[in-house]
């Protein structure tokens, strides 16, 4: 099947590699030259595991091309996805601009039928625009050819998504029109195999289903966020908590992990505009607002222990820190915690080492102009003569560090650890000062 994508960005360059993968013959659209350039080099502009391979092998079989050119982008495909990015408004609702000007372009050049499909996390009513948007142009353009609005969320998982849009747990597909199903059944065949993931429904609740999703993941990290500040102040241990209540099914162990807060280019961008849409009809969403609150409260949780520690001038002082992406497996600090925290260290005077197995171009990027950061080659290297180590992001290789390494490279033994990593009996009997979240025992300490 000819499946044009409009968007190379994370959803839409995992989405269409995969659709290449299992055979379509995909068109990818940006209207960044030096990315397609790039793209056609096998330089791909993610960090994502598997991605580069996939990408560089359906290109070279000739299944996945990329260009600028975005009229041979609606001629190509029967499929037009829009995959651009929905960014932020100053007000946190989703900004369609992007997603509107993509279909201005589809129906600017299009002369046979076509299936849009929206890909991107876009407010419940935004099908609504874009068929609005393509009649109005086609109407100017004088001509009447005939097109679908299909919302099609994607809800893949930085650090797992090419596999996640290999085996999809569902595929949803909001249409309001019923002769296109099988169409859509034909493009998902290779992943709809062994037992029915296709969800139809109608259009807005397709487009709801995201960002209810979302919420609701985001929900559960603040509900044990929030249970885990009473764990502290009670002398309970979180971590506990969270295996004594994971163990119920209806509960389940996934997505109740307590840290210091969430972050990333979905769950707060997605909870904010949500909080917007309720808002803009007049509801009050008290659930999302204390969802967004407890998790900004949250990302200072390691900045406050620091704090108690060692008071609020940090004049003279550095800190270690392990991990700047907003979870393992990417180099994407979108929303990370590790940039509020070292933002509060640099405002009261602190110096950071840094380091993080992918993140440190991404860093260097963002904050190679602050002279109060020194970017350290391993993650040994930025304990050297720091006064504590604080760890943010939970990488595999910081779960089994060499603490009488830690101990010695430290000018004091102290970790302020934002993913429970460690046990904090152990470490205390090393003779480490330990800080983590909810663990009654970090405040005894202090
Ligand atoms: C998320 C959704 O999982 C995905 O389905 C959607 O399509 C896009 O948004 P992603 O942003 O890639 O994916 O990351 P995810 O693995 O969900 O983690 C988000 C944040 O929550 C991270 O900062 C992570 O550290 C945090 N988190 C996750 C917790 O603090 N506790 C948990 O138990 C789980």
């Amino acid at each position: 099947m000819k499946v044009t994508v409009f968007g190379i960005g994370y959803v839409g360059l995992v989405q269409a590699a995969v659709l290449a993968e299992v055979g379509h013959d995909v068109m990818c659209i940006d209207v960044d030259a030096k990315k397609v350039e790039n793209l056609k080099n096998g330089v791909i502009p993610i960090f994502e595991p598997g991605l580069t391979p996939l990408v560089k092998k359906n290109y070279e079989e000739g299944r996945l091309h990329f260009s600028t050119d975005a009229e041979m982008g609606v001629q190509h495909g029967e499929m037009q996805f829009i995959a651009v990015g929905t960014p932020p408004d100053e007000d946190g609702s989703a900004d369609l601009k992007y997603v509107t000007a993509v279909a201005r372009t589809i129906a600017q050049y299009m002369t046979s039928h076509k299936v849009v499909l929206d890909k991107s996390t876009v407010p419940v009513g935004t099908a609504d625009k874009v068929r609005a948007v393509m009649e109005e142009t086609l109407k100017a353009r004088g001509v009447d050819v005939s097109f679908d609005v299909v919302s099609n969320p994607e809800f893949l998982k930085e650090g797992a998504a090419v596999s996640d849009c290999m085996r999809p747990e569902r595929i949803v597909i909001g249409t309001d029109n019923e002769d296109i199903v099988d169409l859509l059944r034909e493009l998902y065949e290779p992943f709809n195999r062994n037992h029915d993931r296709m969800i139809l429904m109608d259009i807005r609740s397709a487009e709801l289903t995201k960002y209810a999703a979302n919420c609701m993941l985001a929900t559960k990290i603040s509900f044990m966020n929030e249970i885990s500040n009473l764990a502290e102040r009670l002398g309970a241990d979180i971590e506990k908590v969270r295996m004594g209540i994971g163990s119920d099914s209806r509960i389940g162990y996934s997505f109740i992990y307590p840290g210091c807060g969430y972050g990333g280019s979905c769950f707060p961008k997605d909870v904010q505009a949500l909080i917007r849409t309720a808002q803009q009809i007049g509801y009050t969403p008290r659930i999302l607002q204390a969802v967004e609150e407890v998790n900004q409260d949250q990302k200072l949780k390691l900045p406050e222990f620091i704090y108690r520690h060692f008071g609020e001038n940090l004049e003279g002082k550095t800190f270690a820190l392990w991990g700047l992406s907003f979870k393992p497996n990417t180099d994407d600090m979108r929303e990370a915690s590790s940039r509020v925290l070292m933002e509060a260290l640099w405002e009261r005077g602190a110096q950071v080492q840094a380091y993080d197995p992918e993140a440190m171009d991404e860093t260097q990027r963002i904050y190679g102009h602050r002279s109060d950061l020194k970017l350290m080659g391993t993650k040994e290297a930025a304990l050297q003569g720091a006064d504590a180590l604080v760890i943010c992001t939970e990488w595999q290789s910081f779960k089994a560090p060499d603490f009488d390494a830690i101990k010695k490279s430290l000018r004091q033994p102290i970790i302020f650890d934002g993913r429970n990593l460690y046990d904090p009996e152990r470490l205390s009997k090393r003779g480490f000062v330990y800080y983590a979240i909810g663990r009654g025992a970090s405040l005894n300490i202090a």
